[in-house]
């Protein structure tokens, strides 16, 4: 793949938030999280854990814990990312609290371009209760929900966000 290839591949993923009901393949959801498996990770230790969550009733629960964000409740299926401290602190003591969050949000960065490179959509969702999500997943304490990504087939058109220019990021040598 050459650069503009790469680049187009980039363009065309946008965050979307309308979605057919339209269940995943058991395919696309062991090569989403297949990919992630191929993301760096600090020391090697994949610091992170998903749980895919498919049933309508724990789709909605994650809606409400969302803030009642529609697409989350809409979306066949969604990949609840999370750091896993204690794989990480094991090694890295503090440190691995900052790699955890590191390595799971890489994982599902790659989880998000796997889906796209499968001819599926996504939409990233940050804003949730932790704890509601946490309770109603049973997650374990030291296991941390950082992203809900909600994937599935976009069921409208899809319109890129605007971006700010690179001068606004960009440093050379010094700030
Ligand atoms: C850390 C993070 C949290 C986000 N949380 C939400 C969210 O809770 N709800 C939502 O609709 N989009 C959420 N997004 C998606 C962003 O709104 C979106 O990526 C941004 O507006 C740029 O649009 P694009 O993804 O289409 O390029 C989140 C994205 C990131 C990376």
């Amino acid at each position: 793949m050459d650069y503009s290839e790469f680049s187009g591949f980039l363009l065309g993923r946008c965050s979307v938030r309308e979605f057919d009901p339209e269940p995943l393949a058991d395919e696309d959801i062991t090569s989403v999280v297949a990919a992630a498996q191929l993301a760096p990770s600090a020391g090697n230790l994949e610091a992170w854990d998903v749980v895919v969550v498919t049933d309508e009733d724990a789709r909605q629960a994650m809606s409400d814990a969302a803030f009642g964000q529609a697409h989350v409740a809409e979306a066949p299926a969604l990949f609840v990312v999370c750091a896993n401290y204690i794989r990480s602190m094991s090694q890295y003591g503090e440190r691995g609290i900052l790699y955890a969050v590191e390595d799971a949000t890489i994982a599902c960065t790659y989880m998000m371009l796997a889906a796209r490179a499968r001819g599926l959509s996504s939409c990233w969702t940050g804003a949730f209760e932790e704890d509601e999500v946490r309770e109603y997943l049973g997650l374990p304490a030291h296991i941390r929900p950082l992203a809900i990504l909600a994937v599935g087939k976009s069921s409208a058109p899809v319109r890129r966000a605007e971006h700010m220019d690179i001068e606004n990021h960009l440093h050379y040598n010094t700030w």
